[in-house]
């Protein structure tokens, strides 16, 4: 069993952690959480969680811990550690995070400077070299009040491959699409694997579909809107990276038969148009015809107002609520997401 901790961003810090949680279990990885707090989750597996955490949008880092402890014992911490897993002749450099405010005097750059000279004298027999820029491996630290987390890095997130496919950036862009790393978080809230069908059915300009289709789904859209449609299928064109179908339909008696997961962003008549619907009518007829065609013990995720209270709706219709998290936009707007089941 090894231990291991996933760095999650500050911002909406509970979607961070059920974002997590989900990919895990998209993925089938056994784990045994111990904590999950101020950006940190401590777990322990037997399996390689790589693949996980490298879906997640509101994760920094993964590391396999080497060591916890306190920042008074920094350069101690190495004494066991026998470095099987470092290849010879390979690069290294060591960086260190804090997380909150500064509690000790030690600083960042001491860290990473000792640190550095230790592990390069300790591990002598396997001819390493700093590479600061492009290290083969990288050790953390991450400094939490005078705890440490000392970890070699097995994934870090690359935001440039997320910047790139903002809605702006797309060749048809519709005002009310949310933002990449928002969208692809609620794709992984649906647990969708591998080869299942995805399901968008607001899809608008498939801000959702594109992070399916990354995630190897077959990605499924609809909309009210030819021009949505057309849109969506121009940024497909461009984004995807599988196949999608996505077609004209009212996501309230649709033309579709199956789908293995779901992900939505219904609109909320601010930016994005319920054509006519009360918004929580819409959502009420969306939900209990979402219920004909979700495969059983499969998972259902759409964001909201939160101020429509959409949990009743979700009850009402009979589906089991899995989570429920809070997300403040802005001061008019906190986006409610619902994970049912
Ligand atoms: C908030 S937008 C979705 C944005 C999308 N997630 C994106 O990233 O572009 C909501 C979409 O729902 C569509 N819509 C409204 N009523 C609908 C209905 N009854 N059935 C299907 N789509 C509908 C709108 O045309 C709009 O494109």
């Amino acid at each position: 069993m090894n231990k291991y901790l996933a760095y999650v961003r500050g911002l909406f810090l509970p979607l961070g952690y059920e974002e997590f949680f989900a990919c895990m279990e998209a993925e089938n990885t056994q784990y045994q959480a111990e904590f999950s707090e101020n950006q940190i989750i401590l777990f322990e597996s037997t399996e390689n969680p790589s693949k996980a955490a490298s879906r997640c949008a509101f994760l920094h880092s993964l590391l396999k811990i080497i060591a916890i402890g306190t920042v008074d014992e920094t350069i101690s911490i190495t004494e066991d550690y026998s470095f099987d897993e470092i290849e010879k002749n390979k690069t290294f450099c060591v960086r260190a995070y804090r997380i909150g405010k500064k509690q000790t005097k030690i600083s960042r750059m001491d860290i990473e400077r000792d640190l550095g000279s230790y592990i390069y004298n300790r591990s002598a027999n396997k001819d390493l070299n700093v590479n600061l820029s492009n290290p083969d491996y990288q050790f953390c630290v991450i400094l939490q009040d005078k705890q440490f987390y000392l970890g070699l890095e097995l994934w870090s997130v690359n935001r440039e491959t997320y910047r790139k496919r903002e809605p702006n950036q797309r060749p048809s862009f519709r005002p009310g699409s949310m933002k990449t790393d928002f969208a692809r978080a609620l794709v992984n809230l649906s647990r969708v694997r591998e080869g299942d069908i995805f399901l968008d059915p607001f899809c608008g300009s498939g801000g959702f579909l594109i992070e399916s289709s990354i995630l190897g789904a077959y990605s499924l859209g609809s909309d009210v809107s030819a021009e949505a449609v057309l849109g969506a299928v121009k940024n497909l064109k461009k984004f995807s990276e599988g196949d999608f179908a996505i077609i004209r339909n009212d996501s309230r008696k649709t033309s579709i038969k199956k789908a293995d997961a779901i992900a939505t962003d219904p609109p909320y008549s601010i930016q994005s148009s319920t054509h006519g619907e009360q918004v929580k009518d819409l959502l009420y007829d969306f939900l209990l015809e979402s219920k004909t065609i979700l495969e059983p013990g499969r998972y259902l995720v759409f964001s909201s107002p939160k101020k429509i209270e959409p949990e009743k709706i979700v009850k009402k219709v009979g589906y089991e609520i899995v989570s429920m998290i809070d997300a403040r936009i802005h001061k008019s707007l906190t986006r409610r997401i619902m994970v049912a089941k």
